[in-house]
């Protein structure tokens, strides 16, 4: 298998061009040349209304429902009307947690993390103070900064109905065991939500392989547009009541639980982050399944981005005053090159304002995921530093990066 060929894959993502360099991609990657031209395409041959006997308004459905098998093949769903598609993960979570609302009695239990976004904790809060549910919370242990089975073991019982966790955090950078997590909830009759924003660009998703019931992840974050997929399985999605109009049944799915029109121009735009992972997968000599094609993609990214990972890991690790706030080496497979860190005695805000001018884009805050900064005692820090790295990013930039770094947090701390 060669290596990612870097130029080659910065070409497919035309606003990396203008050599600023682009490290808040958990925030919001860069987008595909691909997925913008789908989108235009869409626009302006095939924008009619869908669902009309005309020749172009069947062939612009065709697009769309292309879209969804596209999506369903991304993420190994059984069938296609699994995906049910949003405006943002946010959204689907929320449209989720008000499905599942009516099944929820008194006594029920909820899990949440303390570690995930606020979109995958508010939703099942609320519905808890609804319906009269007891919430509970899975935190992440102070020590190994890990969601330890152990303790969630505490946390289940025959009462667990939901548990909502993240499959990577945006903090942390961890991998979460999922499946396993998915075998000792159904072993109590629960069902499990996954959060995968954070995994989804770094690791071929595969909802079956994920053991969760529902997924969730949003497309701006994998090199496409402001648009997201919830996945649930085909049964439990059609034991769910319709959120949409009275004649629109509880057998229509996935349509009972996206009311009003989807966009369909983004729909379509997402098959072009497909056809650059096939393409990249072939580029690297992958000649087998769809699937096995992104996988060999997929594997290329996470080889580049443990590299790049590392190169800031290092420095961080040896830095004077510097606490890495998750795992500090590149680990097998269980961590993703979203980098948060402090420094003693600095503001966070104050070291990304001095990166800000030398070009680089970083972050600090809490990331929405404020009860873990809360819990680890960071805010009045103002949260992390975080540096989140995508496969594009290059060791030029990460050098860049650590000197400025250096520079700034050398000066902060004299000051
Ligand atoms: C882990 C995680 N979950 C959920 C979200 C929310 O996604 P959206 O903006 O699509 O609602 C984000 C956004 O940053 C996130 O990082």
């Amino acid at each position: 298998m060669t290596a990612l060929d870097i130029d080659y894959v910065r070409l497919q993502f035309p606003a990396l061009a203008d050599g600023f360099a682009y490290l808040d991609n958990a925030g919001g990657s860069a987008v595909l040349k691909p997925v913008a031209e789908r989108i235009s395409q869409y626009l302006l041959n095939h924008a009619v209304q869908l669902g009309a006997s005309y020749g172009p308004s069947q062939q612009a459905g065709a697009k769309v429902l292309e879209a969804r098998a596209s999506v369903a093949q991304l993420i190994n769903a059984v069938h296609p009307e699994e995906c049910v598609m949003g405006g943002s993960t946010t959204h689907l979570l929320q449209i989720l947690a008000r499905a599942i609302a009516p099944s929820i009695q008194p006594g029920d239990e909820i899990i949440v993390t303390h570690s995930d976004h606020e979109a995958n904790i508010g939703p099942w809060q609320r519905l808890c103070a609804e319906r009269g549910a007891t919430l509970k919370v899975w935190s992440v242990d102070v020590d190994s900064l890990e969601l330890e089975l152990a303790d969630l073991d505490t946390l289940l019982s025959a009462n667990t109905r939901v548990l909502a966790m993240t499959h990577a955090s945006n903090i942390l950078g961890s991998v979460n065991p999922v499946a396993e997590v998915a075998r000792r909830v159904h072993a109590v009759g629960g069902k499990l939500v996954v959060d995968a924003v954070a995994y989804a660009p770094h690791r071929l998703v595969d909802v079956q392989a994920s053991g969760a019931d529902y997924y969730v992840f949003s497309f701006y974050k994998v090199f496409g547009p402001h648009f997201a997929v919830l996945w649930g399985k085909r049964e439990l999605l059609l034991a769910l009541p319709s959120l949409n109009h009275f004649f629109i049944g509880q057998d229509v799915i996935p349509y009972k639980l996206q009311p009003g029109n989807l966009n369909y121009e983004l729909s379509y735009g997402c098959i072009g982050i497909s056809d650059y992972l096939q393409d990249i997968g072939t580029r690297l000599g992958s000649q087998g399944t769809a699937r096995q094609v992104m996988q060999a993609a997929f594997d290329a990214f996470e080889v580049q981005e443990n590299l790049l990972a590392e190169t800031l890991l290092a420095y961080l690790r040896e830095a004077h005053g510097v606490r890495i706030i998750g795992k500090p080496r590149v680990t097998a497979g269980d961590r993703v090159p979203t980098i948060s860190f402090v420094v003693d005695g600095v503001q966070s805000e104050a070291i990304v304002r001095q990166v800000d001018t030398a070009r680089i884009g970083i972050r600090f805050g809490d990331f929405y995921a404020r009860h873990l900064i809360e819990a680890l005692g960071l805010a009045p820090q103002g949260g992390v530093v975080r540096v989140s790295i995508a496969h594009y990013n290059t060791l030029d930039e990460m050098t860049r990066l650590v000197d400025c770094l250096d520079r700034a947090i050398a000066q902060l701390r004299r000051s």
